[in-house]
């Protein structure tokens, strides 16, 4: 069985922790997608693990982790997860990178920055980690790869024509400091370094062999489909494609290896950053969520926007993210609540009409309001529940209303961030 973990809302919904859990049965993990703006946790042993770009499957001895052509990679976050990952011990024989992955060069990073700090309205609250500028010069083919670290003559032919275009753009778009040729070689150079025991130059032999022997793989999204550059919240976005499609572009299998996407996604919504989020709370309903469920981003540390869940994005998420499943977190987070909110429509304001599909003119949900069923609380902790006939019974009929809206079933729902508080409910 082939799977993807796919984030079904704006990212930060437990995907490391589900990707960790099915990890177990997996023989090759991939990271299909987007870069250190990731920040996924997986508590382990009593010990918590925090990745950006290492696939969360790591921590199990013996398994193949690969970091995807369709990633990109700043090298000296690489270099600092690496580090801390050696200082925990964990064994690193299996991790490997990509050739055809895309290098966050140091112009991407402050293109990323400036770009940030004039935006004015149009200020997207990025991670400042060099993403958007990074996969916008590889569309416009002035990218380097991994590759080409290793290749003295590609390195020097390519430079010659994207230094030209990008110190233009720095001076005069940006008025930002240019780079000699020399600098980036000596960078390049560093760089080479960095990677050189990771780099996987056979890759193609890798996914040939562990397709044609039945090995299990597991493709690991990052970000979520509202994050996503082609359906998510655009242009409140990231520059990659994490729906359950990107898999195969990200790795290098087609999309017929593929036979299952998990949508992991909160019993609540979140969002880090700017852009809009109809079912938001502002209030202190929004601040109890904040608090019980610790919503503080793991890249950046900003507070995460809380709202309740919002099951027009997440119908939405299971057609555009083609997902086969559900798997819900942080559903403890609510145990003591009276009531719980579900989105199950929006109304537009402007003529009073409800919307149950996601319009996707962002710039007209200023004029919507989210309409809301009410649920009753189970107001008892279910942090060490481990059977799904043991939830309490309003939570399980919670659970099953969320199936009926989304016509797509659960299959896991998360109680805690440990990998044993886990209910696999199929
Ligand atoms: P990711 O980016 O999707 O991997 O998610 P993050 O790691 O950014 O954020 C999810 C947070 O929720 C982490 O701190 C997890 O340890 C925690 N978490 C995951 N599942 C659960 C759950 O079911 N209950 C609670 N309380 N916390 C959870
Ligand atoms: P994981 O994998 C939550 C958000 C940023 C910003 C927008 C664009 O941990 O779920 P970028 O730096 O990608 O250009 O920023 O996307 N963002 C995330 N939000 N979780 C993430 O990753 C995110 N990665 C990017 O906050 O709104
Ligand atoms: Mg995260």
């Amino acid at each position: 069985m082939n799977r993807v973990v796919v984030g079904a809302q704006w990212g930060d919904e437990g995907k490391a922790k589900i990707t960790d859990l099915l990890a177990q049965d997996a023989d090759l993990i991939i990271r299909y997608q987007g870069g250190c703006n990731a920040g996924h946790t997986v508590v382990a042993h009593g010990k918590t693990f925090k990745f950006h770009l290492i696939p969360s499957g790591i921590l199990y001895k013996g398994k193949t982790c690969l970091i995807g052509n369709g990633t990109v990679i700043l090298p000296e976050s690489f270099q600092a997860e690496i580090e801390g990952l050696k200082a925990e011990n964990i064994d690193l024989s299996g991790l490997k990178v990509s050739p055809l992955a895309a290098i966050t060069m140091p112009w991407h990073t402050e293109v990323d920055g400036y770009s940030e700090s004039n935006a004015g309205k149009g200020k997207i609250g990025t991670t400042k980690k060099g993403i958007g500028p990074t996969y916008t010069d590889k569309m416009q083919r002035i990218g380097l790869r991994i590759e080409d670290l290793y290749s003295p003559e590609t390195l020097s032919e390519k430079l010659d024509v994207i230094l030209p275009i990008k110190n233009k753009q720095l001076k005069e778009v940006y008025n930002l400091n240019t780079y000699t040729k020399d600098e980036v070689l000596a960078l390049c150079e560093k760089y080479a370094e960095i990677f050189r025991p990771y780099v996987c130059f056979d890759w193609q032999n890798l996914l040939r062999d562990a397709k044609r022997d039945g090995k299990k793989i597991l493709f690991e999204g990052a970000q979520g489909v509202m994050l996503d550059v082609d359906f998510g919240t655009y242009p409140f976005v990231t520059s990659s494609n994490p729906v359950g499609g990107g898999a195969g572009i990200g790795s290098g299998y087609g999309p017929t290896v593929i036979d299952e996407v998990i949508g992991v996604a909160k019993a609540y919504c979140t969002r880090v950053g700017e852009g809009p989020f109809v079912s938001e709370l502002t209030d202190d309903v929004g601040k109890s969520i904040q608090d019980i469920g610790h919503e503080f981003g793991v890249t950046t540390g900003r507070p995460r926007r809380c709202g309740w869940f919002d099951a027009v994005t997440m119908k939405y998420a299971c057609l555009v993210g083609g997902l086969t499943s559900i798997a819900l977190t942080k559903i403890d987070v609510f145990d003591t609540f009276d009531e719980i909110k579900v989105c199950t429509a929006y109304k537009d304001t402007r003529n009073g009409e409800t919307y149950t599909s996601y319009p996707t003119d962002v710039y007209t949900h200023k004029y919507l309001e989210p309409v809301y069923e009410t649920h009753k609380g189970w107001g008892e902790d279910i942090t060490a529940v481990r059977k799904y006939e043991d939830l309490p019974e309003n939570c399980r009929k919670y659970l099953e209303r969320l199936e009926q809206i989304l016509e797509t079933p659960i299959s896991i729902v998360s109680v805690g961030p440990d990998r044993e508080q886990t209910i696999f409910k199929v």
